[in-house]
């Protein structure tokens, strides 16, 4: 089973950001916790991180061989129509991820417009969101037909 990681916008700046709210771990940390449960879980894993909501949507468009999706929009969560569509368009389930509970914080966070075509959202419990979620994508039923 392959599954795609998508980091979005200044995630890659993770363990030097905000480690208040995003925690201490860098993004190559978490990548390699990543690595380490996908064989666990026997699952094939390419991770990808872009600063750029066009090239989002293009990874998006281009996943079409992986059987699901690990997301987190961070900043395009709450702006981006353009990725809500394209995982709307791939038909690919998506997990949504955030290391922050989005839902206790500022009110513009509160509102995710990728959650309504999500499979399912895992917020708030730091880099572990991120093997929660990669758990869940493993777990997703696949499609029958
Ligand atoms: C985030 C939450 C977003 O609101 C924020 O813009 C981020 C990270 C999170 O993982 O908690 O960049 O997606």
């Amino acid at each position: 089973m392959k599954i795609l990681i998508i980091h979005g916008p200044n995630l890659n700046l993770l363990g030097i950001r905000e480690a208040d709210i995003y925690g201490t771990k860098t993004l190559d940390e978490i990548n390699s916790m990543l690595r380490q449960l996908a064989k666990e879980l026997n699952a094939e894993l390419d991770i990808k991180q872009s600063n750029h909501e066009g090239e989002i949507v293009d990874m998006i468009q281009n996943s079409r061989n992986y059987a699901a999706l690990v997301i987190n929009p961070a900043a395009y969560t709450h702006t981006s129509v353009a990725i809500r569509d394209a995982i709307a368009a791939v038909e690919i389930p998506a997990v949504e991820v955030h290391l922050s509970n989005i839902h206790k914080r500022e009110e513009f966070r509160q509102k995710s417009l990728i959650a309504p075509v999500a499979y399912g959202q895992i917020s708030g419990f730091g880099y572990e969101s991120y093997l929660l979620g990669l758990r869940a994508a493993v777990s997703i039923p696949k499609k029958r037909g």
